[in-house]
């Protein structure tokens, strides 16, 4: 689902945030990509979601090269894949249906559908009762769950998660890490970042470590084709 070959990237001022990343995420995964402030969790995300563009090297998401995307392009490949942000990133002076609506309402989609749509998402993350509050009246973690529907609203192939955890306590964090479990059972595949390293070994799930740019201890996914029920959904 995702493949990147030998990526660097270099920031203004010789900043080399990413050095000879090759890696492959297949269909279904749930990933932890784990590292320090500066390691470059946020940059690696940054290439997937074409915000930012690899110096070298090539990146591959469904198959399709995004290395050098035609910026035409990116808005539709974005449908594609959702993005959490550990700020969550709401407008605070909309209600929380209007927050996750407006992805839709921006493409022209009818209210009808677009009702249906969200109700169906605030649903999957437990929201179904806050629908018409605004961000201020929410706590962190019903704000990031608010942000995790938003993200699931064009059904993503993908979901990218940077830190979502990081402004969270112990036990709200392990809510919003089972619910990003729970969206990649039903077939997404779920990249998640955290500097968090004790977190993460709570979950059997797959950690790559990322260290000044730099990857350690990379292993192969798994052959997921065997061992997910799901990898044929999407
Ligand atoms: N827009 C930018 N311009 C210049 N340097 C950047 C920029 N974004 C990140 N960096 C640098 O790239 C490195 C990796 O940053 P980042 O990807 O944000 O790491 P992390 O998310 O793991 O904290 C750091 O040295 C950071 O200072
Ligand atoms: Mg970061």
């Amino acid at each position: 689902m995702i493949r990147m070959y030998h990526v660097n990237k270099t920031y203004e001022k010789n900043v080399l945030a990413l050095q000879d990343i090759t890696l492959n995420i297949a269909r279904g995964e749930f990933v932890f990509f784990t590292g320090s402030s500066g390691a470059g969790k946020t940059t690696l995300l940054k290439l997937l979601f074409c915000e930012e563009r690899p110096t070298s090297g090539q990146i591959l998401i469904n198959n399709i090269n995004i290395t050098n995307i035609e910026k035409p392009r990116i808005p539709y490949l974005r449908r594609r894949i959702g993005f959490v942000f550990q700020d969550y990133k709401l407008f605070n002076n909309k209600t929380v249906f209007d927050n996750v609506a407006f992805a839709l309402e921006v493409i022209g989609v009818k209210r009808k559908n677009i009702k249906t749509k969200v109700g169906h998402v605030l649903s999957m993350v437990g929201l179904s009762s806050k629908t018409d509050f605004t961000p201020l009246s929410l706590s962190g973690g019903e704000k990031q769950r608010v942000a995790i529907a938003r993200s699931l609203i064009h059904d993503p192939l993908i979901l990218l998660a940077d830190e979502p955890t990081g402004n969270l306590d112990a036990d709200i964090s392990m809510d919003i890490i089972n619910l990003l479990s729970n969206i990649n059972a039903y077939g997404t595949t779920v990249v998640v970042t955290t500097h968090n390293k004790e977190m993460v070994t709570m979950y059997q799930k797959r950690v790559i470590g990322l260290e000044q740019g730099k990857v350690l201890n990379y292993k192969s996914p798994p052959d997921f084709t065997r061992i997910s029920p799901f990898f044929n959904k999407k």
